[in-house]
This record gives structure tokens, sequence and C-alpha cells, in this order.
């Protein structure tokens, strides 16, 4: 397990799935502490893209990513699962690129922490897979009054499947040097006229993914999009926002564009209690919603999970490596079969 450190020793947990655990439909009754529980290290990319990724600017990284060979864990994290990434300078904005000298981070929060740990999990029955985040916080969202200056705090997941580079790079396919607040953003004059995003009434330039869209304003052709529909490339998005001791899930999608879903019915819990925030995730198993990832029993899904923290929103979040979970398979995090 690379990057993850079982916090149980692997003979115990095995014990522990013998034991009978009972039917629980509602995420409330989910009896935790039975599975296997992995520590997992987030880090703050500040203006860290898609762009910068494959290119000089990241040295021998480039040219890795670009012919989809070595994986980010592969080159940034110890055999000891340790982080190997200026993520303390990141977030100081003390750490500039090696060959352009643009910084990792222009804007800089005082006192912001370079890396956070959460303690991730996972269970499934026959109908859905739930994954739990727990992590240490001051619970900052949680703990205001909602108003419209207010700034939840929240936790992200993407997942897929199928796509190769999103089980290498993760949540790092749909982060670009154009997006809102990163450094080369469009303004929002320029989003407003442009016909895509009119029709939407929208101003701002969301995650897409690098083989769905060239540039903010330039989509990949509809043979192309819909040949990589098929293939599995739409990443699906679930997050819980905390706010005035309540937690919301939503569930939505990352293909040429970041959506929520209206009409879906998102499933997920959360609370912040004792410094710590907890956030579960419910997913469909083999769901037939085009917008959801179908995954099934005997299958891993690749995940990569982020954390907006104490007032931080838009880009200022922390990160992960895309990580695998297994229902019955072999992967990073092995999710507990439990009865209905
Ligand atoms: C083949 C190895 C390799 C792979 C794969 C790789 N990197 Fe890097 N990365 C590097 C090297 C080497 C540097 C340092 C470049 C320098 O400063 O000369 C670096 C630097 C960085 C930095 C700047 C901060 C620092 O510690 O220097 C970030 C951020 C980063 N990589 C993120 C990633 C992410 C995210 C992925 C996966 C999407 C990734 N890297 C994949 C080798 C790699």
């Amino acid at each position: 397990m690379i990057g993850f450190r079982s916090i149980f020793l692997p003979i115990a947990a095995f014990a522990l799935a013998l034991l009978p655990v009972k039917s629980h439909s509602q995420v409330k009754d989910i009896n935790w502490s039975k599975a296997e529980a992995s520590r997992l290290t987030l880090f703050y990319p500040g203006v860290t893209s898609w762009e910068f990724l494959i290119s000089d600017d990241h040295r021998l990284g480039g040219r890795e990513i670009k012919q989809g060979r070595k994986d980010c864990r592969h080159c940034h994290l110890s055999k000891e699962g340790e982080l190997d990434l200026k993520a303390d300078e990141i977030a100081a904005g003390t750490v500039k690129m090696k060959r352009s000298h643009n910084p990792f981070e222009p804007e800089p929060l005082p006192g912001k922490k370079g890396t956070l740990t959460a303690k991730v999990q996972a269970v499934y029955d026959s109908d859905y897979l739930y994954i739990r985040a727990e992590w240490e916080s001051k619970g900052a969202g949680w703990n205001q009054k909602k108003s419209p200056s207010s700034v939840p705090d929240r936790a992200s997941i993407q997942l897929n499947k199928s796509e190769m580079y999103f089980k290498k790079y993760g949540c790092f396919i749909s982060c670009h040097n154009d997006l809102n607040t990163m450094p080369l953003s469009p303004s929002r004059k320029e989003v407003e006229a442009n016909p895509y995003y009119k029709a939407l009434g929208r101003d701002d330039v969301r995650l897409y993914a690098y083989y769905a869209r060239t540039s903010w304003s330039d989509p990949k052709s509809e043979k192309d999009l819909s040949k990589k529909l098929k293939d599995g490339g739409r990443i699906d998005l679930r997050s819980v926002e905390f706010v005035e001791k309540s937690a919301a899930p939503l569930n939505g999608w990352v293909f040429d564009d970041r959506r929520w879903e209206e009409k879906a019915a998102p499933e997920g819990a959360g609370e912040w209690g004792g410094g710590r925030y907890s956030a579960v995730f419910k997913v469909k198993l083999n769901s037939k919603e085009e917008h959801d990832v179908a995954v099934n029993g005997g299958e891993a899904v690749s995940v990569g999970l982020a954390i907006h923290e104490d007032g931080a929103s838009k880009r200022k979040h922390y990160v992960s490596f895309p990580f695998t979970i297994g229902l019955g398979t072999d992967a990073d995090i092995k999710a507990l079969k439990v009865s209905d």
C-alpha cells in the first residue's frame, strides 16, 4: 500500500471483518470501527495545474506524465509513505517554478499549513459504497452562521473507474491554468460573452477534464466527446458542505464542465465535534444514472479527495493524490463488505 499506512494491523482487520455487522441503509447506522482505516496525506497545491504538470517547469515529472508513465505517488511519496513535495513552501508562497519562475502561490494565506492528514475508510453492502473521511479541524464552516458572505467548509471526492490518467493523476487532470481564480483565468466579461457560458448564464470557468476541452473556450469535437463518455471519461463528483451546524451533500460531475445535478437526491452525511470533521459519501452501486460512476462488487474505483477548510474557497483547498478503493478486490483501501 503505497502512500497509506494502515492504522490497524491487517490481521486484526481480517478478524473483525468476520464479525456480523448489522443492516444499515442509513449512513448513521454504520459501525465504522470495523472498517480498515488508512491515513492519507493531503497537500496544498497552490496554482499547480495540469499545464504545469506536463510542462518543462515540472522537469522529469512533465516528461513522464505526458507519456502517461509514472504516477504522482511514484515520485512524490517515499517508500514509507511520506509525502516528498514542498507543500509548506507552496502554502507560504516561498517557492517558484523552476523554468518560468512563476510562484506556486501568488496569494499565500497567513498561517496556512502545507499538509492535512485524513483518515479514510470504506464499507459496502449490496446497494451502496460508503466512503468516510475524518480530519482535525477548527470547524470554521460548521461554527459560523449561514449568510450570503459565509464560506462553508467542504470535503469533495472525484471518482472514476475507467480512465487511466485519472487513476494515475487524479483530480489534477481537471485542474487548469484558466479556471476561475487560477493565473490565466479569463475575465468575467470574457466568459459571459462566450456562447457556451452565455447560454448557461455563467461568468466562471470550472473544472474540466483535459481530454474534454483544449481550453476554457475550446471544447473537443462532439465525436471526441461522445467517444470519451462511452469509454467512461466522465468523473463523478460528490461533496459534503458544512455550514451552521449542518452538513449538506451534493452530487455532480466533471467532464467538459463541472456541474451539480439539480435533480439527483444526493446522499451523504457529516458532522463536526471534538475538533474533528467527518464526511460520509454514499455512492449507489451499479448506478444506471449517466452522471454517476457505475461501480460494482468485485471492482475497484479511483478516488481523489479535496478538503476546503478554514474560510478557504475555490482553488485554496487541500488535495490528495489518487488512491483506489476495492470492493472485494485488491486496492489501496479495501472496503469492508457488510450485510444489508
Ligand atoms: C517522474 C517523476 C514525477 C512525477 C510522475 C511527478 N512529479 Fe512532481 N515533481 C518531480 C520533480 C523532479 C519535481 C522537482 C522539480 C524541480 O524543482 O526541479 C517535481 C515538483 C513538483 C511540484 C512542485 C513542488 C516541489 O516539491 O518541487 C509539484 C506541486 C508537483 N511536482 C506535483 C506533482 C503531481 C500532482 C504529480 C502527479 C499529477 C506529479 N508531481 C508527478 C517529479 C515528478
